[in-house]
């Protein structure tokens, strides 16, 4: 049965906005509507919930989840790193809240012909939004063999990178790598071998490149460090080492406009990570906005 997406670090993400009066908030991945439907139960004051999301099957799936506060709801289909034109095209100059929560969802997980697991059979995709351009198909033919090195290395930190791209030419130049089994096949006896499935890293690495994760990240939260009003705060939820980091060093690259809410990454407790296995990587980091 397919699992419904849990929304991680919950209270946590609560006890941040708590006390803030929050008139307009930006959420930049909605996905399933989880924290929305908390957020917007705990802050009757919001009068205007900006709910943006890159893939349209999470923003139907939030419309019926976020039903009872639709008057409030500004649909937006679209990537959190444009922030900015989306407030413009809505005629928001300011914000009181900022959150994003990012990653992939359970459900595209769980939707295997998008091609995001190395668990069974599927195309190469791994779009997070259908209508964009390029697919994991298109960068494991078409890259040339260093720059699939580079990719493996920088976004998975797979250490034997260049053994797994000189693999995937290889057998690129007899067949096109079609299919995430195929992909599995080929990066399988050459990738590194330890606690992880052997090709975790090469998909995660190929997932941010297809949908440009870092650069969403960073230019999405300086754009919300812009744009929220004092006293507002923003918040980011993030999976790995790399999405990390880029928190860490954009909240402090600002600290003469934000004051920073969390030393140290917040994580589960244990409970969480008993309930949802998804929430055990995940680090929360939080700064409020100065005068
Ligand atoms: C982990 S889920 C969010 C779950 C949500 N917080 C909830 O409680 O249901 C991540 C979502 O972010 C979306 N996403 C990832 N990167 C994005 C981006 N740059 N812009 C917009 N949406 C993005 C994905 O499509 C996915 O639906």
């Amino acid at each position: 049965m397919k699992k419904a997406h849990q929304p991680v670090l919950l209270q946590e993400v609560l006890k941040i906005f708590e006390g803030v009066e929050l008139r307009v908030f930006f959420e930049g991945t909605v996905g399933a509507g989880g924290h929305a439907q908390a957020i917007l139960g705990a802050h009757p004051e919001i009068e205007r919930y900006c709910a943006c999301d890159r893939d349209p099957k999470a923003l139907s799936l939030a419309r019926k989840v976020l039903e009872p506060w639709k008057d409030k709801i500004e649909w937006i289909h679209g990537a959190y790193g444009d922030v900015k034109r989306h407030l413009k095209t809505l005629t928001i100059r300011g914000i009181d809240g900022f959150l994003v929560d990012i990653g992939v969802s359970s459900m595209q997980l769980d939707e295997r012909e998008r091609g995001f697991s190395f668990l069974g059979d599927a195309p190469l995709d791994m779009r997070m939004d259908p209508e964009a351009n390029l697919t994991a198909e298109r960068i494991v033919n078409e890259y040339p063999e260093k720059e699939l090195a580079r990719i493996f290395f920088e976004y998975g930190e797979e250490r034997r990178s260049r053994k797994v791209a000189s693999a995937i030419v290889e057998a690129r130049r007899k067949r096109r790598i079609r299919t995430t089994e195929d992909l599995v096949r080929i990066v399988k006896p050459v990738a590194t071998r330890g606690r992880l499935h052997p090709a975790t890293l090469v998909f995660q690495a190929l997932r941010i490149v297809v949908n440009d994760e870092l650069k969403q990240l960073e230019e999405g939260l300086k754009s919300a460090i812009a744009l929220t009003r004092p006293r507002g705060r923003i918040a980011a939820i993030s999976f790995h080492s790399l999405e990390d980091r880029i928190v860490k060093n954009v909240f402090r690259d600002a600290k003469k406009e934000v004051a920073i809410l969390t030393k140290k990454p917040v994580g589960p407790n244990l409970q969480e990570m008993r309930i949802n296995p998804r929430s055990r990587s995940a680090k929360l980091r939080a700064v409020e906005r100065l005068e």
